[in-house]
């Protein structure tokens, strides 16, 4: 492929593996093989939580993950592996001076600008993003080579995080307009040209779009391919739907509109209901669970038998459920538009990596608690993150503002890839939803009858709304810390409220 350097050769066997994928790969596109793994996180960023042992919120963290991707920076490469994120859009990575690598945390890696030869700053101290979480980096813009599956970016514009809470780098892919130096400056020409940006700049890819395909929960890797699609990764149609701007008329994030949810489960089909539909939701793979309005989730919760817990902050359910034959599907751009079905096995998530905790009261008193992967949030946006995406196959095409969406096909191990023939070109094999103008349609605001309830109950009783307190006995308190690496600090002057589906 284009761009092969012998910074590559400095790598390591897992590195090497994906090189042998990467040049399997026809022009025009670039393929990554992205690992499930835990996310190390810094101690005071878990502190300032709630002050339980850094031992316990490892174990945590080991449980909950993110997804990551190895690959070199600067001359001689410098191996790093960093988390993927298509809810923001800078690529950055620890300063191997920061003194959060110097307690020994960056276990992924870290980057000492002063033994790479192609290293430039480009924008002293102007690197600085804040994500939802409260995490943080700062530190100076600069420019180096970046290597990845195989392919190089000669001169990629990156952030040194030299004052950094967050103890790994972040391969952030969104809109380049939500790069932090955009939000920072509250200038659209600070923006410089992220890494699908430079891929297309390079000639490695056509256009700036790529395929996310996280795979199974219990599966340890999934894929991206950048400027193509995998037509053997998913089921049934590859459906195109519109991104929407925020109200300001630009498009920042991923946000699309669902428009309906079922709960299926073999006592019954309920259609439930919210205020909010079409309800605005960002895809977002740095964010580990799901984020949806309280009136839908609370209907969410009472079929599935998940409580809030109110020790944890967290909905919880009992880990016997990930073997529910209950399903839900989500609808998305109207009447019409592409369903996605998540499954009970990719909702109920382990809290630890160890001996699960147990309920201690209540009717699922001696059971293992787990997290439920769809929690309340309280305003827009709203977020669908890995606990829905690993059930689609997402492609993101940032030039024609559209997705791609179709069921996954889990562990698949067949691959037929297609590039995007030219910059601009719409998604291949891929339909538009018919009839998008319909978003707006509200489906009849009525409450379901809970019918699908029982039989998300894997002992076939009836469904359990049992409230039990004390659900959390015994766990620091906090085990509720999700991660939600989503979105540079420009979101906030791009208001995303429901108001945005009138602008169209
Ligand atoms: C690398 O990119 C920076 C910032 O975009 C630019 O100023 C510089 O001239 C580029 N260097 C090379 C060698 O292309
Ligand atoms: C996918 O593979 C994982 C790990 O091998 C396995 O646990 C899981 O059940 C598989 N999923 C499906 C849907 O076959
Ligand atoms: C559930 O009900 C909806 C609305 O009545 C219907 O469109 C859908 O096909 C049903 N799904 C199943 C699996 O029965
Ligand atoms: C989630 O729901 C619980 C229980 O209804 C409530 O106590 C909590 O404040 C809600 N959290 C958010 C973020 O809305
Ligand atoms: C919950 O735990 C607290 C403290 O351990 C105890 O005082 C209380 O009675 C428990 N509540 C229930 C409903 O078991």
């Amino acid at each position: 492929m284009k761009g092969y350097t012998s910074s590559a050769l400095l790598l390591g066997p897992a590195l090497l593996s994906q090189l042998a994928l990467a040049q399997q790969a026809p022009n025009g596109v670039v393929h990554w093989g992205i690992q499930k793994r835990h996310a190390p996180n810094a101690p005071n960023r878990l502190l300032r939580r709630a002050g339980p042992t850094h031992q316990a919120i490892l174990q945590n963290e080991q449980a909950r993950g993110g997804y990551f991707a190895t690959c070199a920076m600067g001359t001689p490469g410098q191996k790093v592996t960093l988390q993927l994120d298509t809810g923001s859009s800078d690529v950055w990575v620890p300063d191997s001076t920061a003194s959060i690598c110097n307690k020994g945390a960056c276990d992924l890696g870290s980057f000492d600008p002063s033994k790479s030869e192609t290293y430039t700053v480009v924008g002293q101290g102007e690197f600085d993003i804040s994500y939802v979480d409260g995490s943080s980096s700062k530190g100076d813009y600069f420019t180096d080579v970046f290597n990845i599956g195989g392919t190089t970016v000669t001169n990629l514009t990156m952030g040194l995080g030299a004052q950094t809470d967050i103890a790994y780098g972040l391969v952030g892919i969104g809109y380049a307009i939500n790069e932090a130096i955009v939000g920072n400056s509250h200038s659209l020409s600070s923006q410089y040209p992220n890494l699908p940006v430079a891929m297309v700049d390079d000639g490695l890819i056509n256009t700036i779009a790529y395929s996310l395909w996280l795979n199974d929960l219990d599966a340890g890797e999934g894929s991206i391919l950048f400027g193509g699609i995998d037509t053997k990764k998913y089921k049934g149609d590859l459906t195109r739907i519109r991104i929407y701007p925020s109200s300001n008329g630009y498009y920042f994030s991923f946000i699309v509109a669902l428009t309906s949810l079922q709960a299926i489960s073999p006592s019954g089909n309920d259609t439930l209901t919210s205020q909010e539909f079409p309800i605005p939701v960002v895809l977002d793979s740095g964010t580990t669970l799901s984020y949806l309005p309280q009136d839908i989730v609370d209907q969410i919760w009472q079929e599935v038998g998940a409580e809030y817990s109110d020790r944890l902050e967290l909905a919880v359910i009992p880990c016997s459920k990930k073997s529910s034959n209950g399903y839900f599907s989500f609808g998305f751009a109207g009447p019409d538009g592409p369903r996605i079905t998540v499954r009970m096995d990719e909702l109920v998530l382990d809290l630890t990596s160890g001996d699960p905790p147990k309920y201690t009261s209540g009717p699922n008193k001696g059971q293992d608690v787990c997290e439920f992967g769809i929690q309340n949030s309280t305003s827009a946006p709203y977020l669908l993150g890995d606990t829905f995406l690993r059930s689609a196959y997402v492609v993101y095409d940032l030039v024609n503002n559209e997705i791609g969406l179709a069921e996954t096909d889990f562990n698949s191990t067949e691959s037929n890839i297609v590039a995007f023939a030219s910059m601009s070109a719409t998604i291949p094999s891929a339909t538009q939803a018919p009839n998008q103008a319909a978003v707006t349609n509200r489906p009849v605001a009525t409450m379901p009858s809970f019918a699908a309830s029982s039989g998300f109950s894997d002992t076939g009783g009836s469904g359990n709304d049992g409230k039990d307190e004390n659900a959390s006995a015994g766990m620091p308190s906090a085990f509720g810390v999700a991660q939600m690496s989503v979105m540079g600090i420009a979101m906030v002057f791009a208001m995303v409220g429901s108001g945005v589906f009138v602008l169209l």
